[in-house]
């Protein structure tokens, strides 16, 4: 069996891994260039007569990923309620069978890791590593969820007897039709993560992929429907932010996105005035620091901050984006920072040692000049800011990370999500003083600490204001949550008001509401 890849290529020979991709490549950009065109899939039939788009792989603008049509507001009216028709029954089955059911579908994603692995290399422009780790992410999420249902028994309680002759329960139960709005950055893990909740909690659901996410999106729904999930029950919508907000307005029972601040509370905000209190779970972005104090490994403190700054080109929630260094060694962990930042390859994504891709679009691009101009005027670029060029490297955006020191503590750079490959740098004399200046930012989803003395470890565990905590790993300061090991919780403007994480065991209790059962014996 090959190396599983849980996004890290540190430490194991993934040279196998690495053959078979080889191979795949080729058969999977003719297989996507030869593709039908992706339509909405509406009870399992294609709706014809939407908007039509083309996406092209961020790796090679020339390179196809898809054709698609959009679906319509009235297309999101009949999917919901199609979707709603069709949930009653899947409901009603027993709660273990749809648990098999999507631990079916985990197996399928599992088994169709290798297409969906380079499809997400081409699609969104990952690493290998990456987008194997995000495939074998996805099947995880499903068969862990699948889990969950069966180690809480499908979520059904006896309570004590209030009186005699009487007996009590307690069943959470689904609420209907859930709608799904997932971001571009990792489209399979996180709708997997999204839809196997709703569906094995017995919702029915109507899912948007991210725009560009068409052909990852199909794929994945077809593992859903065909491990059993009834074609009505679970809805594909193709389309960008107008299909997203008709979703958003349509008539839900319950809303789940991955995406931006700004987009997840205007969802947030637009259900809140609805006709009553409906359940909105919003993951938002990520403003992540890490610590390194002055007692650390500081060679793992660069390996750990330089991947979780730069993989996936800096365009991960998770991803690090400041740093916060003890004054004593600062010179010294900044030098083995930049040899370390140095070491990792950029380019064309295909190719195995490639570490950062391009990022996704031009708009991207152009953010980037713009914080590098900043980052030049405002402060010390201590790397980083250009960009290549020439050959395949002028049909895409192919960004060299930045490291930048001594920008004021306010500076937009230090405070606004970037989602670029950018690293501030910042001294510190007092470790607790750090960490209340990382708090004060508008996010708090992940942060990381190097430190081997144990009272800095327990005051970052203390005071970090963030929903997933890391402590001295080499393989990503903030970065790369597994289902089940590292729940993925926003806390402030990264969560929503359910404050349980995905791939965590709260998380499938916000998809369901409680009842209480008094049966008179
Ligand atoms: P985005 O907010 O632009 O888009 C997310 C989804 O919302 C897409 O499907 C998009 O088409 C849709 N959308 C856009 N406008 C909409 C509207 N007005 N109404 C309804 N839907 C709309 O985000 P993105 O660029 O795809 O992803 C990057 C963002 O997602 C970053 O901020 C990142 O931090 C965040 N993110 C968060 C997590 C997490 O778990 N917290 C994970 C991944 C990404
Ligand atoms: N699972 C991804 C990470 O933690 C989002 O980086």
């Amino acid at each position: 069996a090959l190396p599983r890849v849980t996004y890290s290529n540190t430490g194991t020979d993934f040279s196998a891994v690495h053959d078979r991709l080889d191979r795949l490549f080729p058969q999977v950009e003719a297989a996507l260039a030869d593709a039908p065109l992706i339509r909405p899939l509406i009870d399992g039939a294609a709706m014809s007569g939407g908007e039509g788009f083309r996406v092209s792989s961020p790796i090679d603008h020339a390179l196809p990923v898809a054709t698609a049509e959009a679906a319509s507001a009235d297309m999101v009216v009949r999917a919901v309620a199609t979707a709603r028709a069709a949930q009653r029954a899947w409901a009603a089955r027993p709660w273990d069978e749809r648990a098999a059911i999507i631990r079916r579908a985990g197996d399928l994603l599992d088994a169709m890791k290798w297409q969906i692995g380079p499809v997400l290399v081409i699609e969104v422009g990952k690493s290998r590593m990456e987008a194997m780790g995000e495939a074998e992410e996805a099947a995880d999420l499903a068969r862990y969820y699948a889990a969950e249902m069966e180690r809480n028994q499908g979520y059904g309680r006896v309570l004590p007897q209030a009186r005699p002759r009487e007996s009590c329960a307690s069943v959470l139960r689904p609420y209907g039709v859930f709608g799904v709005i997932a971001p571009f950055n990792f489209p399979v893990a996180l709708s997997v993560n999204m839809i196997s909740a709703a569906l094995v909690t017995g919702n029915a659901v109507v899912y948007k992929p991210g725009q560009i996410n068409v052909a990852s999106g199909r794929l994945l729904v077809q593992a859903f429907h065909e491990a059993g999930v009834p074609p009505a029950v679970l809805a594909f919508l193709p389309g960008g932010a107008a299909t997203g907000a008709a979703l958003a307005a349509a008539d839900l029972d319950g809303i789940v996105f991955t995406g931006s601040h700004d987009v997840g509370m205007a969802i947030h905000r637009q259900f809140a005035a609805g006709p009553w209190a409906r359940p909105v779970i919003v993951e938002m972005g990520g403003k992540n620091p890490a610590y390194v104090t002055a007692s650390a490994d500081l060679d793992r403190a660069a390996e750990g901050v330089a991947r979780s700054g730069f993989g996936l080109q800096g365009q991960k929630c998770s991803a690090l984006s400041k740093v916060y260094v003890a004054a004593a060694v600062k010179d010294d962990f900044l030098d083995r920072l930049t040899r370390q930042t140095a070491t990792l390859r950029l380019g064309d994504p295909r190719d195995r040692a490639v570490f950062m891709g391009p990022v996704v679009d031009g708009r991207a691009a152009d953010r980037y000049q713009a914080v590098v101009a900043e980052a030049l005027r405002d402060g010390r670029v201590l790397m980083g800011g250009e960009r290549l060029a020439g050959g395949i490297h002028d049909r895409g955006h192919y960004l060299a990370p930045v490291i930048v020191d001594d920008l004021t503590p306010d500076h937009r750079l230090n405070r606004d999500e970037l989602f670029l490959p950018v690293i501030s740098v910042q001294g510190f004399d007092d470790l607790g003083a750090a960490i209340d200046d990382g708090n004060r930012v508008a996010y708090g989803l992940t942060a990381g600490c190097y430190a081997t003395d144990a009272r800095e470890r327990s005051l970052f565990l203390d005071r970090a204001e963030a929903g997933a905590l890391y402590v001295n790993r080499a393989s990503g300061a903030t970065t790369g949550a597994w289902p089940g090991h590292q729940p993925f919780c926003g806390w402030k403007g990264s969560g929503g008001a359910g404050g349980k994480g995905g791939l965590g065991p709260w998380y499938l209790p916000q998809f369901l509401r409680e009842q209480s059962r008094t049966i008179m014996l």
